[in-house]
């Protein structure tokens, strides 16, 4: 008996692990209805009938995201919010593009893995195991190449050349979610207090409050 339940533990586990993503629908969809008051796992569903083409549709993933800012990264999403077909699909996508020398900082996408394609220039992209082993997983990237985040775990992505990147993300989830770490280690509302990150960072609180003030 003991070694049948065992069996079960092993296959919830496996299936746990395989099916890690948005459920899958029970209707051949179910378009976001954007003015829905009922608040679901996701949107609530438009009336079939009144489904148009456009609800599965967004146009214009050619045109290039603003770099103009810190990091000079723009991101252009089409998650579910913007392309409301996408509700319950468990799938979205994103235009990514890097100015020379931006950078998008370390962050994780708690509700998905993102598969990026290069379709111009070079990105330094990397993501780190989780611990014990903290391992970096790095590599420098071409015009055609593709890497794949695995879900959860924290990565960076770095233009490396002298020209623009673009890149194409896909997610498995309509909605990825986005955790950045700067902003959620020094930028909270209210503060973590200073203290528990400097210990975290083995560090002095004055060097913590001055990097908490830049957020
Ligand atoms: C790009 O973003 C910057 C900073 O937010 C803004 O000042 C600028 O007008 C934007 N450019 C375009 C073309 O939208």
């Amino acid at each position: 008996m003991a070694h049948v339940f065992g069996s079960f533990a092993v296959l919830a586990i496996i299936f746990s692990t395989a099916m890690a993503a948005d459920r899958s629908p029970l209707q051949d969809f179910c378009v976001a209805d954007m003015n829905g008051q009922v608040l679901v796992n996701g949107y609530t569903c438009k009336t079939g009938s009144l489904v148009q083409a456009n609800d599965f549709y967004f146009g214009g993933l050619h045109i290039m995201g603003n770099t103009s800012n810190a990091f000079g990264v723009g991101r252009t999403p089409v998650f579910g919010t913007q392309l409301p077909g996408l509700n319950t699909l468990g799938i979205s996508m994103a235009r990514v593009d890097f100015a020379p020398s931006g950078s998008f900082s370390p962050h994780t996408h708690p509700r998905a893995t993102e598969i990026l394609t290069i379709l111009e220039g070079s990105l330094e992209v990397g993501f780190v195991t989780s611990n014990p082993e903290n391992r970096l997983i790095s590599k420098v990237l071409y015009k055609g190449d593709v890497f794949v985040f695995p879900v959860g775990l924290i990565h960076y992505q770095r233009n490396v050349g002298n020209t623009n990147v673009i890149g194409i993300a896909a997610f498995t989830s309509q909605n990825p979610g986005l955790i950045s770490i700067p902003n959620v280690v020094f930028g909270s509302k209210p503060d973590i207090s200073t203290d528990i990150l400097a210990k975290a960072f083995q560090t002095s609180e004055n060097i913590i409050n001055s990097i908490q003030l830049k957020f």
